[in-house]
């Protein structure tokens, strides 16, 4: 009996280096995506949390340009969120719908509630809710205060939470508007990778993202026989202020890029585009699912070799 023995360097193809190994200007060139703009959520009524700035941002300005009326919620920044509504309806595409402002911390019952009045007298009801809303506030353990603590907790779960509470007694009081939508509403909460990847220096960020994911899931199964669909999108590292000092400089990029497979940042149209169609019926039969956007981000590229 013959035995073959394969020599180890001819079991590695040709131009299999580790792709950490590869310097950028030997891969293909970055092209970015152009989308049509189509009016999947002509009719509906929805509520951005968050929408001053960044994805909250992008993602009003989506739903808007697919022909939804979008409230801009923002807890700072007046001229930010006047500017996000006239971002917003300045599309130009033909469908778009209004966008109103109003201000108010998801983190304070009262002032949840008295949004959800607010939505209410000026669009009547709520079908899409865009539980965006959220902010770091980054210690190491040992020097995280309470208040950092609390805040983020606060903002990120406990908001996602009131906002959630009031977008679900709308949609069971009211049920299906057959003619805008098969489901009688769809809610989105904004996570993150870090729902599943842990984050040292950030454990107040990072608990709250994991508390989002089964509080999303919890929600989901709950109230699915009321037709009303819940899911979460999880953005890896998006250009936004939020993360600057990951993106600005060369040398933070290329070390950024050790940690996306697809070898870019991502962008707020990725997340703002992935919001409307989950939002809308192409989606439909899409309910508790957390939607990682992350360029592989989760498929942990640090594993590439050893493990
Ligand atoms: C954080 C960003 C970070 C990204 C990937 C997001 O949830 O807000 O600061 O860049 O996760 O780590």
């Amino acid at each position: 009996m013959s035995v073959t023995v394969s020599r180890p360097d001819r079991l590695v193809p040709m131009g299999s280096a580790l792709i950490r190994d590869i310097p950028p200007d030997q891969l293909p060139k970055v092209v970015m995506p152009q989308c049509e703009v189509r009016p999947v959520l002509k009719g509906q009524k929805a509520l951005v949390t968050g929408a001053s700035s960044g994805i909250g941002r992008g993602i009003a300005a989506a739903l808007c340009a697919a022909g939804a009326d979008v409230m801009i919620n923002y807890v700072g920044n007046d001229a930010a969120a006047k500017e996000a509504a006239e971002e917003a309806t300045h599309c130009g595409c033909a469908h778009r719908g209004r966008a109103i402002v109003h201000r108010a911390d998801v983190s304070d019952e009262a002032q949840v509630l008295e949004m959800f009045a607010r939505i209410g007298d000026e669009f009547g009801t709520i079908d899409i809710l865009v539980n965006n809303a959220g902010l770091q506030q980054d210690a190491r353990v040992e020097d995280m205060t309470l208040a950092q603590w609390n805040r983020v907790i606060g903002v990120n779960l406990t908001g996602q939470f009131l906002c959630a509470r009031e977008a679900v007694r709308e949609f069971k009081r009211r049920g299906v508007r057959k003619e805008v939508s098969c489901a009688a509403g769809k809610i989105l909460c904004i996570s993150s990778v870090h729902e599943v990847i842990p984050w040292a220096g950030h454990i107040n960020y990072a608990a709250s993202k994991g508390g989002v994911m089964l509080m999303m899931k919890s929600i989901a199964q709950e109230v699915a026989p009321w037709r009303i669909r819940v899911n979460s999108i999880c953005p890896g590292a998006i250009r936004t202020p939020i993360n600057r000092a990951a993106w600005e400089t060369p040398e933070a990029y290329a070390e950024l890029m050790k940690l996306i497979p697809y070898k870019r940042i991502g962008e707020v149209e990725d997340i703002a585009r992935t919001a409307v169609w989950l939002a809308s019926d192409e989606a439909d039969y899409i309910h508790g699912a957390s939607l990682f956007v992350d360029g592989g981000m989760t498929l942990y590229p640090g594993f590439e070799a050893g493990g």
